[in-house]
C-alpha cells in the first residue's frame, strides 16, 4: 500500500525522540508498508539530504540496538524528505499538496495520506483549517493527533470542533501512546480472551484496584511546559484514565473500534464525578523536594530549569474513584502518578477480596493478580500454597509470574512502532475517540476548579519516595495499602 506520512513539527522533539526511532524499527521489521514517502514539514529551510543528515545525528541518542548502522539507515533514510512550510500561510499547504503529487521517491499516487501533527496543539486548529482549504481532506486522508489535545474541556472541545469541521471522526486518530503499549493489548486479551478472569472480575470478588505510573525521572528540559500542565493534565486525563477503561469496561460486541470505544465511554461517564469537598477527601497532590533518586542527588521541581519561582503546579497525583454501576458499585479505584518516584514502575495492581471462611492457620492473605506495563511486561498472580509439611500447617504466599518480554521477544513492537502501522492500515481500535476524550476532561476539571480556588500548596515529598504520606492515607482510610506497603 502507497502512503505518504506528513510529519508537521518535523523537526521537533517528538519526532525524533520518538517517531523517527518507531518508524525506523517499523522499517527493520519489514512492516512498514513498501511504495511509503515520509516528509517532513518545518520552518526549517532543508534539503531532503540535509534533513536526512539531521536524523542521522539524532539517531545517536538512541539506545544502541536501535540505533541503523550506516548501511541500514542509507536505505532507511531514502524514504524521508523534508519541505520547509510556513503553517499560516496557505499557498503553503498548495506546495504541500502540489509535492504529495509530485512523483518524488514515489510515481503514481498514495493510497493513504497520514497527516501526523507532532506540533504544539495550539497549532492543530491552523494546520486543520488550512489542509481543509487546501483540500487536503479527502477520504484517504488521516490525522494524527498528539496530546496534549487542549488544556482543559473547553480548549480540548474547540479542537475536536475544528477538526471535525474538517474531517469525518473516522478520519482523527487521537493518541495515547499508553494504549500502543503490548501490555495493554494484553489485558484485554487478558480478559476477554479467557474464561479464568471474567466471571472473578467484578465487585463481589474484587476489593480495590491500583493503577501506579510512577517515573523516577524529573521534568528534565520540560519546566516550561510540565509547570503549565502538571500531573493531572500529563498523565492522569489520558494514561490514567485509559487504563482504567480497560480495566473496567464491559466486553465489547466485537473487536471494531467503535464498539470498544463505546464501552470505554460507558466507564468514564460512569466515574464518581469530583465536588469542591470530595478533591479535598479523594485526591491528593504533591510537588517533589530534593532527593536521592538510585543513589544520586535529584534537585527540587522548584529548582528545575524554566520552572518559574513558586510553581504550585503538582508533580504528583493520587486519587480514590469509583465506577458506579452494577459490576464495580462500591469498589474503589486509586490511581497514582508523579515523577521522581521511588523508581519506574507501571501496573496495575487487582486486589482480589479474602476467602469468605479460613480453613487454615495463618493469615488469609487475598489474591492479587499485577499486570505490569513497565519497566518489565508481564503478569503475576499472587496465590497461597501448602509446602506439604503436614496438618496444621499455615498457608505460604506464591506466586505465578509471567514475562512477557520473553516469552514474546520475537515479536514485540515498541507503542509508537504498533500505532503508526495502525494508523497507515486504518486501524482505529487503539485511539481515542473525541467524546472520550470530552468525557475525561469533564471529569478531571472539577479537580482542576478546586485546586484554582484552593491556596493550599502541593504536599512536599522528597525525590526517591512514593510521594507525600497523605498518598498512603487515601488508601488506609478504606483498610488497603499500596502494593508496596503491603
Ligand atoms: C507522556 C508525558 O505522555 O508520557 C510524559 O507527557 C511522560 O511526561 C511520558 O514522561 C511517560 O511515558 P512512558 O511511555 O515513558 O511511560
Amino acid at each position: 500500500m502507497a502512503f505518504d506520512l506528513v510529519l508537521f513539527g518535523g523537526t521537533g522533539d517528538l519526532t525524533w525522540r520518538k517517531l523517527m526511532p518507531a518508524l525506523f524499527q517499523a522499517w527493520r521489521h519489514g512492516k512498514l508498508p513498501a511504495g511509503g514517502r515520509i516528509v517532513a514539514v518545518s520552518r526549517q529551510d532543508l534539503s531532503d539530504d540535509a534533513y536526512r543528515a539531521w536524523v542521522k545525528e539524532r539517531f545517536h541518542e538512541v539506545e544502541d540496538a536501535k540505533r541503523p548502522s550506516d548501511d541500514e539507515f542509507g536505505r532507511f533514510a531514502a524514504l524521508l524528505h523534508h519541505l520547509s512550510l510556513d503553517l499560516s500561510q496557505p499557498a503553503d499547504y498548495a506546495r504541500l499538496k502540489a509535492w504529495l503529487a509530485s512523483d518524488v521517491g514515489r510515481a503514481g499516487p498514495a493510497d493513504v495520506v497520514v497527516m501526523y501533527l507532532a506540533t504544539s496543539p495550539s497549532l492543530f486548529p491552523v494546520i486543520c483549517e488550512q489542509l481543509g482549504v487546501a483540500g487536503l481532506n479527502g477520504a484517504n486522508v488521516r490525522v494524527v493527533l498528539e496530546k496534549p489535545l487542549g488544556h482543559d474541556l473547553e480548549s480540548a472541545r474547540e479542537i475536536n470542533r475544528v477538526v471535525r469541521s474538517v474531517f469525518r471522526e473516522e478520519q482523527a486518530f487521537r493518541i495515547d501512546h499508553y494504549l500502543g503499549k503490548p501490555a495493554v493489548q494484553n489485558l484485554m486479551a487478558l480478559r476477554f480472551g479467557n474464561v479464568l478472569f471474567e466471571p472473578l472480575w467484578r465487585r463481589e470478588c474484587i476489593a480495590n484496584i491500583q493503577i501506579t505510573l510512577a517515573e523516577a525521572i524529573g521534568v528534565g528540559t520540560r519546566g516550561d511546559f510540565y509547570s503549565r500542565t502538571g500531573a493531572l493534565r500529563d498523565m492522569v486525563q489520558n494514561h490514567a484514565l485509559q487504563l482504567l477503561t480497560m480495566v473496567a469496561m464491559e466486553p465489547p460486541s466485537r473487536m471494531v473500534a467503535d464498539a470498544i470505544r463505546d464501552e470505554k465511554l460507558k466507564v468514564l461517564r460512569s466515574l464518581k464525578p469530583f465536588d469542591g469537598d470530595s478533591v479535598g477527601r479523594d485526591v491528593v497532590r504533591g510537588q517533589y523536594r530534593a532527593g536521592n533518586v538510585d543513589g544520586k542527588g535529584a534537585a527540587a521541581f522548584a529548582d528545575e530549569d524554566k520552572v518559574p519561582p513558586g510553581s504550585p503546579t503538582e508533580t504528583f497525583v493520587a486519587l480514590r474513584t469509583e465506577v458506579q454501576n452494577w459490576r464495580w458499585a462500591g469498589v474503589p479505584f486509586y490511581l497514582r502518578t508523579g515523577k521522581r518516584l521511588a523508581e519506574r514502575d507501571a501496573q496495575i495492581v487487582v486486589n482480589f477480596r479474602r476467602t469468605p471462611h479460613t480453613l487454615f492457620p495463618g493469615r488469609n492473605l487475598p489474591n492479587k493478580l499485577v499486570i505490569k506495563l513497565q519497566p518489565e511486561d508481564g503478569l503475576e498472580l499472587h496465590l497461597l500454597a501448602a509446602k506439604g509439611a503436614g496438618q496444621g500447617e499455615a498457608l505460604t504466599p506464591v506466586s505465578l509470574d509471567l514475562d512477557f518480554d520473553k516469552a514474546f521477544a520475537e515479536n514485540r513492537v515498541g507503542a509508537y512502532e504498533r500505532l503508526l502501522l495502525d494508523v497507515i492500515a486504518g486501524r482505529l481500535n487503539l485511539f481515542v475517540r473525541s467524546d472520550e476524550q470530552e468525557e475525561a476532561w469533564a471529569w478531571v476539571e472539577p479537580i482542576l476548579d478546586a485546586w484554582r480556588n484552593d491556596d493550599a500548596a502541593p504536599r512536599p515529598y522528597a525525590a526517591g519516595t512514593w510521594g507525600p504520606a497523605a498518598a498512603s492515607a487515601l488508601v488506609a482510610r478504606d483498610g488497603y495499602a499500596w502494593a508496596e506497603e503491603d
